[in-house]
C-alpha cells in the first residue's frame, strides 16, 4: 500500500492529541470538578501509630463542630456487613475503617461528614481516639520470626503471606552448581508511589429511585460496578459509576480504597451526595505502593559467557494487607518474565511475601504486575555477570540473547513470547548513541580518573492481560470489548471498558477505527469510562489496552466493514463477493474505477439499505491468545562529580520496540514520560519508614519529583517487529520506558564507579549514597 493512499489520521501517522485542546485550555473535568446540589464533603480521621490497639474512640467533640453532620467508625460499618473489602486478587481482605486495631501509619479509623471541606477537616481532628501502642513489624526480615503476628483475623497465624514458584528447583540447583562461573547479588527495588498528579477521590449520590451514582478516579470502572456490588450489596444495575478524566493512575487507581466505600455509606445514611478528595499525604501515606522486592539474583555462566542458570528468591513486603491487584493465579504478577531477553536453558523464581506495619499495596506502579522488578533484577545481574567476566555488558548480552529466529519463544518460566529480535534493536542503539566513541571517550576520561558510565538494558517485557484462560482480576476473566457505531454521515463513537489517564485514547482508538474504516480519526468520538455506555472491561493498567482493547476495536471495526460490504455490494449493484477492501473504500473486483466509500456506505445503511438490516455498528469482545512482549534497549551515559557523589545523566537513548505503531507521537510521549518516572526512582525516590514504622517522606519536599530542571534529555528511536497475534500487530508501550529504565540508569553509575571496585549500590542513588561509595571505595573498604 502507497504511502499516499494512507487515510489521514490512520496507523503510523504522528496526529496530535484530539484531548489536549481541553487539557490545555483547562477544560478537563475530573473527580473534583463535580459539585452536586447540597453535597457534603468527607475526611478522614487516621493513625498516627503503625500498630496499636484502639481503646475508644469518642465523636462527641467532633459532632459539636460547627457544619458536621456524622462521623462513622469502624464499629458502624462492621454492624452494616461493611468491615472488610475484599482485595482485587482475592487472596486477601482489608479493613474498610480500622477495628479493633490499627496496623500502619495513617490507616483509616473514622470518616466525617461536613457541610463543606473545612468542617468535615475540623471534625476530623475533633475525634478523639484513645490507642494503646502495641511492637511493630518493621520489615520482612523481622515478619518472617512471627514474634508478632499482625494479623489475627487471617485462619494461618503467621505473618508470611504466600510462598509462589515457578521454573524447575533441582535442575537450577544443579546447573548452578557444576557453572564454572557464577554471580550472586541481592537486589532490592525499593519502596516507590506512583504519586500521580491528580490524588485519589470520589463523588458519591443516590437518586430518587434509590440509583448510586459513583464518580471515581478508577482505571477499572466495570471492576469498581462489580466489587461495590459485591461489598455493599447494592444490586449492579443500581450503581452507575463515571471515571470522568483523571490527571495520572499508573497503577494507583486500580485499587478499591476505604474512602469509597466510606462515602457511598455517608451518601446512603444522610440521603446527601458526598464528596472526598484525599489529600497529596493521604495519597503517599495509605494508597497503593509499589515495588519492595527483596531479591537474590543468581546466574550462571560458562567461561566464555554462555549463561547456564538463572535462580531468583524474592522476600516481598506487603505491608499490612495484601491489596496488590494481581490476577489470582499469579500472586506475585509477571514476575516469571525474569529471565528477560536471554536464552537460559533452566531458571527457577519464587517470591515469598509478608506482612509489615505499613500502608498496604504492592501495586503495579505502570508495570505488568511485578515486570519492572523481574526486569531490573536480570538486567543488573547482566552487568554484575559482565564485571565478573570481565566482559562488556553489551558483548554478554549479544552472546545469550534469544535469536529472532527462536520464536515464538517458550521461556523456562512458562511463558511463549510471541516475536522480536534483540539483535537488531541493540545494534541500532549502539549505533546511534555512538557506542564505540563513547568507549574511547570513556578510557581517556578513567587515565584522568574522571568516572563516565555508559549503563546498557536490553529488557523484555509482557503485557496485555489476558489470555482469560490464566487472567483474572477477583475471579472476572480479563478480556476486553469494544463497540462501535458508525452514523449515517461517516462520523462515529467507540466504546471501551479500558480508560485512559493520560495515554491519549481518545486519539488512538479513533486512528485504528479510520485505518479498518476509512473514516476520518477526527470525527470517531471515542468514550470511556462510563459503565452505563460502554461494554465491559477490564480497565486501563499494566500496559494492556493496545493489545487488548486495541484489538477489540481492530475487530469490531471489521465486523462494521462486513456489515457494510453487503450495503456496498447493493450500491454496486454486484454481488457481495464482487466487492473488495482495497485502497480505504469498497471497488468492484478488478474494477478499482467502481467504488464507494465507507462515507456514502454509511449514509446508505440508514436511507438506501435496501433489503440488509439498517444501521451500522458492531461489538466485539476479544480474548487475546497470548500476552505481547515489547522490548527495548536502553542506553544512559552518566559522568559522576567525584567531589560531590552527583550523577549527571548526559546522554539517553531508549529504543522500543512495541510492533506496529499505531501513533508515533503519542508512543514517544508516552515514552519520555515513563522516562522521567525510572530517573526518579533511579535517582531520588524512596517511601521509608524508620524502625518504628513511621512514615518519613509525607509529601514532595520530601518525596521527590522531578522537574524539568532535573530531568534529562530524552532521545529515542524504534524497531518494529509485529506481534503475529494481534490484529494490527500492536504490542503494548506505555509501561516499557518504566520498566526498562531503571536498570540503565544503575548500570552507568555502577559502570563509572567501577573501577573503584564498586559493583552494586541499591536505589535511589542518592548524592549522598554515590558519595559515600566513593569515599568508602577510596578508603579502601570494601564495598558489596
Ligand atoms: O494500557 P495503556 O493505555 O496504559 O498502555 P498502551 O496500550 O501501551 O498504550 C499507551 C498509548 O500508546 C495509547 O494511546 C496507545 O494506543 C499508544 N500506542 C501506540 O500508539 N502504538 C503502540 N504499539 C502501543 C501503544
Amino acid at each position: 500500500m502507497s504511502a499516499e493512499l494512507k487515510h489521514e489520521g490512520s496507523l503510523g501517522v504522528r496526529m496530535k492529541r484530539k484531548e489536549d485542546p481541553r487539557f490545555l485550555q483547562g477544560k478537563g473535568r475530573y473527580v473534583d470538578d463535580i459539585s452536586l446540589p447540597n453535597m457534603l464533603y468527607m475526611a478522614l480521621v487516621r493513625s498516627p501509630y503503625p500498630h496499636a490497639e484502639i481503646t475508644s474512640i469518642d465523636i462527641g467533640e467532633a459532632m459539636k463542630v460547627p457544619g458536621v453532620k456524622a462521623v462513622i467508625t469502624g464499629k458502624d460499618l462492621d454492624a452494616a456487613g461493611l468491615g472488610w473489602l475484599p482485595t482485587f486478587h482475592g487472596l486477601d481482605k482489608q479493613m474498610v475503617l480500622a477495628v479493633g486495631k490499627v496496623l500502619f501509619q495513617y490507616q483509616e479509623v473514622a470518616a466525617v461528614f461536613g457541610e463543606n471541606r473545612g468542617a468535615a477537616a475540623d471534625g476530623a481532628e475533633a475525634v478523639q481516639v484513645e490507642y494503646k501502642p502495641l511492637p511493630v513489624v518493621a520489615d520482612p526480615f523481622m515478619a518472617k520470626a512471627d514474634k508478632v503476628i499482625l494479623r489475627p483475623d487471617r485462619e494461618r497465624k503467621t505473618n508470611h503471606i504466600y510462598h509462589w514458584e515457578v521454573g524447575d528447583r533441582d535442575s537450577t540447583a544443579r546447573a548452578l552448581a557444576s557453572s564454572p562461573k557464577r554471580i550472586k547479588q541481592r537486589i532490592w527495588f525499593q519502596r516507590c508511589h506512583p504519586a500521580p498528579l491528580e490524588p485519589c477521590g470520589c463523588v458519591a449520590q443516590f437518586d430518587t429511585m434509590g440509583r448510586l451514582q459513583f464518580f471515581v478516579t478508577s482505571q477499572a470502572p466495570h471492576v469498581y460496578r462489580t466489587a461495590l456490588a459485591i461489598v455493599t450489596g447494592i444490586p449492579e444495575d443500581k450503581i452507575h459509576v463515571i471515571s470522568p478524566d483523571i490527571g495520572g493512575g499508573f497503577g494507583n487507581k486500580v485499587p478499591v480504597y476505604p474512602g469509597y466505600v466510606c462515602a457511598i455509606v455517608g451518601a446512603l445514611k444522610l440521603a446527601r451526595p458526598v464528596k472526598w478528595i484525599e489529600t497529596r499525604t493521604e495519597n503517599l501515606t495509605s494508597t497503593g505502593f509499589a515495588r519492595d522486592y527483596h531479591m537474590d539474583v543468581e546466574i550462571g555462566a560458562t567461561e566464555e559467557g554462555r549463561v547456564t542458570a538463572l535462580r531468583v528468591a524474592t522476600t516481598a513486603d506487603h505491608g499490612a494487607f495484601d491489596a496488590a491487584a494481581d490476577p489470582t493465579k499469579y500472586p506475585a504478577g509477571m514476575f516469571g518474565v525474569v529471565t528477560g531477553s536471554y536464552d537460559f536453558p533452566v531458571a527457577h523464581a519464587e517470591v515469598d511475601a509478608y506482612f509489615t506495619n505499613k500502608a498496604p499495596g504492592g501495586i503495579a506502579y505502570r508495570c505488568s504486575f511485578r515486570v519492572t522488578e523481574a526486569s531490573f533484577a536480570i538486567e543488573r545481574a547482566m552487568d554484575i555477570l559482565a564485571d565478573e567476566l570481565h566482559m562488556s555488558g553489551a558483548d554478554l548480552r549479544r552472546k545469550n540473547f534469544i535469536r529472532k529466529e527462536q520464536f515464538p519463544y517458550p521461556s523456562p518460566l512458562g511463558f511463549t513470547y510471541d516475536s522480536g529480535d534483540y539483535h537488531k534493536t541493540l545494534d541500532t542503539a549502539l549505533e546511534k548513541i555512538g557506542y564505540n566513541d563513547l568507549l574511547k571517550e570513556q578510557a581517556a576520561k578513567r587515565a584522568r580518573g574522571e568516572l563516565m558510565g555508559i549503563g546498557i538494558s536490553t529488557f523484555t517485557e509482557v503485557v496485555g492481560a489476558g489470555p482469560s484462560k490464566h487472567f483474572d482480576i477477583l475471579g472476572i476473566k480479563m478480556f476486553d470489548s469494544a463497540e462501535i457505531r458508525i452514523h449515517p454521515t461517516g462520523a462515529g463513537i467507540v466504546r471501551t471498558g479500558t480508560k485512559s489517564q493520560g495515554q491519549g485514547h481518545e486519539t488512538t482508538w479513533a486512528q485504528i477505527v479510520a485505518e479498518e474504516l476509512g473514516l476520518d480519526p477526527q470525527n470517531i468520538m471515542v468514550e470511556e469510562g462510563d459503565t452505563d455506555t460502554a461494554p465491559y472491561g477490564l480497565g486501563t493498567y499494566a500496559s494492556r489496552s493496545t493489545p487488548v482493547a486495541g484489538a477489540a476495536i481492530a475487530m469490531a471495526a471489521r465486523r462494521v466493514r462486513e456489515k457494510a460490504r453487503k450495503v456496498a455490494a447493493h450500491l454496486l449493484e454486484v454481488g457481495e463477493s464482487d466487492v473488495e477492501w482495497k485502497e480505504y473504500k469498497f471497488q468492484v473486483r478488478g474494477v478499482p474505477a467502481k467504488s464507494v466509500s465507507m462515507k456514502e456506505v454509511a449514509f446508505a445503511a440508514y436511507t438506501n439499505m435496501a433489503q440488509n438490516e439498517p444501521g451500522l455498528e458492531a461489538t466485539y469482545y476479544y480474548d487475546p491468545p497470548n500476552m505481547t512482549f515489547p522490548n527495548g534497549t536502553y542506553v544512559a551515559v552518566v559522568d559522576i562529580d567525584r567531589e560531590t557523589g552527583e550523577s549527571k545523566v548526559r546522554k539517553f537513548l531508549a529504543v522500543d520496540d512495541c510492533g506496529t505503531i499505531i501513533n508515533p507521537l503519542i508512543v514517544e510521549g508516552q515514552i519520555h514520560g515513563g522516562l522521567t518516572e525510572g530517573f526518579a526512582m533511579a535517582f531520588m525516590q524512596e517511601i521509608q519508614y524508620d524502625s518504628e514504622g513511621n512514615h518519613l517522606n509525607t509529601n514532595f519536599t520530601d518525596y521527590l519529583v522531578p522537574t524539568s530542571l532535573e530531568t534529562p534529555h530524552w532521545e529515542t528511536a524504534k524497531t518494529v517487529t509485529p506481534s503475529p497475534h494481534h490484529p494490527i500487530g500492536a504490542k503494548g508501550v506505555g509501561e516499557s520506558p518504566n520498566v526498562g529504565s531503571p536498570a540503565a540508569f544503575v548500570n552507568a553509575v555502577m559502570d563509572a564507579l567501577s573501577p573503584l571496585g564498586v559493583r552494586h549500590l541499591d536505589m535511589p542513588l542518592t548524592r549522598d549514597k554515590v558519595w559515600r561509595a566513593i569515599r568508602d571505595a577510596e578508603a579502601g573498604k570494601k564495598q558489596s
